[in-house]
């Protein structure tokens, strides 16, 4: 086993990971920090971001209108201390990110351009054409690199958390290429490892969207908060999941059913608007979208192809040299992977998962419960997304909270002593588990792909966009289930180079794990709000439930859930009202 040590180590080589690195660096010249990450930074998830990051510039807007549209979107489940923080910093963040390089298109006069974005009653959303988050994470990965006091290890895949005397102290990896054992000792930790959209079979999610580093903080006993709230985007490639970024539809492009219909015009989100306009139908939130897209099936007005129904996005009227100026990623991918040109044909579209609103449990700086533990960026729930975020917060969140969760993690470290020897034995407990339960065993049963078959399957039919309490009584048992067959599993690859079915049993495992938070948490809130629809509950209800889920983990048997009550600061809850 290799032993090594910094003061700050980041687990995680996306956009909030990059941006905590930096934020360290900058806090403190004597503090060594180091980023791991499962893959090379620039493969982390974020390079696939494509419409654009929020934040308010433009003299037509205000902060305190981000904040409202955002705690609207989130219906009103969202921390209103984070929100104004988030609102406050994220411009500053954003000029931040232009001056490390990041080209944010302009204006014919030169200055930032910004569009239009689902619920966002203001045109605010800064972007870089429609591959923001590729240039976002270039910008802060190049920034990194300045910084000598940042080491990273590349390609290790973190197992386990070291928790000694109730603080975080550093983690157990494995180094992909050789099987060796890391132990990395730190006097602080931040988990920025991004989402799990993989705990579902359909999403726009790149496959290293495991929920490693919720699981994580979960089994070092940190709870998962509001993990019931699961965003789909509406528009998604049949088969494949690849987002069809929201800037399509800022940009003016329409939603039409079967009959070529704008069907949105029937849901309450505005009616058909002649030229793009900011409160077009088009452009509501995210889960009142998807949930039309259901409504819209049960009438027999969507079409039904090889991959299940859909309906058409349809793009051709903004022209030839529009999409190619402002959407030429969209125009890539339906060529390669739909084989059609948007220019001159219907994208066909559907709802897909796209994001977590729920993550580890945080304050507005960072901190879990435990300390010398730290997460941001999706990973976390701080909670500015409440039970619906609103497309371009994210992006923009990751850099406000990457950069606050640095600075804390930074001060938290200057004041530890030494970690604590006692720890290196429990990595080596670590690489023994590993050992036993996967690289040397030869009695199990079980393989991965069915067990992982099984999971989403059964997140699909009970934990999806409409969910019942007997669906979710039933997914926790066949959960429960999983997990005891998990126990069973057999490896066939016993080699130490690149041994990706170890990887992929070890992400397995962290699925289950937050898959049964999304379950437990959904099963506990009896009631419909933002993404989270209870069919046999479908009014919102703040007498009861205007508070957070946390799910904690008990040693045998599924999650406890306890709640939390939401921080109201000056928006008391109200009625979303879109298109009007
Ligand atoms: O549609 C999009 O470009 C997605 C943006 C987001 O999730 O923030």
């Amino acid at each position: 086993m290799d032993v090594s040590s910094c003061d700050v180590l980041v687990v995680g080589g996306g956009a909030a990971g990059l941006r905590a690195a930096i934020a360290i660096a900058e806090a403190n010249l004597n503090l060594r920090v180091a980023v791991i990450s499962k893959v090379y930074p620039m493969r982390s998830h974020t390079v696939s971001a494509e419409g654009g990051a929020a934040a308010v510039i433009k003299p037509n807007d205000s902060l305190d209108e981000h904040a409202y549209d955002t705690i609207s979107g989130g219906d009103w489940l969202c921390d209103q201390d984070a929100v104004e923080a988030f609102v406050n910093e994220a411009p500053v963040e954003m000029l931040r990110l232009e001056h490390w390089g990041c080209p944010w298109s302009r204006q014919p006069d030169g200055r930032v351009a910004v569009r239009s974005f689902g619920g966002m009653k203001v045109e605010r959303t800064w972007f870089a054409a429609d591959k923001t988050g590729f240039h976002m994470l270039h910008s802060l990965f190049q920034t990194t690199l300045k910084y000598e006091a940042i080491q990273r290890y590349d390609e290790c895949f973190v197992t386990k958390l070291l928790v000694e005397k109730g603080r975080c102290q550093g983690v157990v990896a494995i180094e992909v290429a050789t099987g060796k054992i890391l132990a990395i000792t730190a006097k602080a930790v931040i988990l920025a490892t991004g989402g799990c959209g993989k705990v579902f079979p359909f999403t726009t999610n790149g496959a290293i969207k495991t929920g490693d580093g919720m699981a994580l903080a979960y089994r070092a006993g940190a709870p998962l908060k509001d993990m019931e709230f699961v965003q789909y985007h509406p528009t998604g490639l049949p088969l494949t999941g690849i987002l069809i970024t929201e800037a399509t539809r800022s940009e003016g492009g329409w939603l039409l059913n079967k009959d070529g219909y704008r069907y949105l015009q029937d849901y309450d989100l505005g009616k058909p608007q002649p030229k793009p306009v900011l409160r077009s139908m088009e452009l509501g939130p995210r889960d009142r979208l998807s949930q039309a897209f259901v409504k819209e099936q049960a009438k027999g007005r969507t079409l039904e192809g090889p991959y299940g129904h859909y309906v058409h996005l349809d793009i051709r009227h903004l022209g030839e040299k529009l999409i190619d100026k402002k959407l030429p990623f969209v125009r890539a991918l339906c060529r390669k992977y739909v084989n059609l040109d948007p220019v001159k044909e219907m994208i066909p579209v559907r709802p897909v998962v796209h994001y977590m609103m729920g993550g580890i449990h945080t304050d507005i700086y960072g901190a879990t419960p435990l300390p010398g533990l730290y997460a941001a960026g999706e990973a976390a729930c701080v909670s500015i997304n409440g039970a619906n975020r609103l497309g371009s917060n994210s992006l923009t969140e990751c850099l406000v909270f990457g950069a606050r969760a640095g600075q804390a993690a930074a001060a938290f470290a200057a004041e530890q002593k030494e970690t604590n020897p006692a720890i290196s034995a429990q990595a080596r407990d670590e690489q023994r588990r590993l050992e036993e339960s996967f690289l040397r065993k030869t009695d199990g049963k079980e393989r991965i792909a069915p067990l992982r078959e099984e999971m989403h399957k059964n997140m699909e039919a009970c934990a999806g966009i409409y969910r019942t309490g007997a669906e979710l009584k039933r997914a926790a048992q066949v959960l429960r289930g999983l997990q005891d067959r998990f126990h069973d599993l057999q490896l066939d690859d016993r080699s130490y180079t690149f041994n990706t079915e170890l990887t992929a049993a070890l992400e397995l495992s962290f699925m289950l794990d937050v898959a049964e938070g999304i379950v437990a948490s959904a099963f506990a809130r009896q009631e419909s709000r933002g993404s989270h629809q209870r069919t046999d509950h479908p009014q919102r209800d703040d007498d009861k439930f205007l508070a957070h889920s946390l799910a904690y983990r008990s040693p045998e048997g599924p999650p406890r859930i306890e709640h939390l009550p939401v921080t109201i600061t000056r928006w008391p809850p109200g009625q979303r009202v879109y298109g009007k």
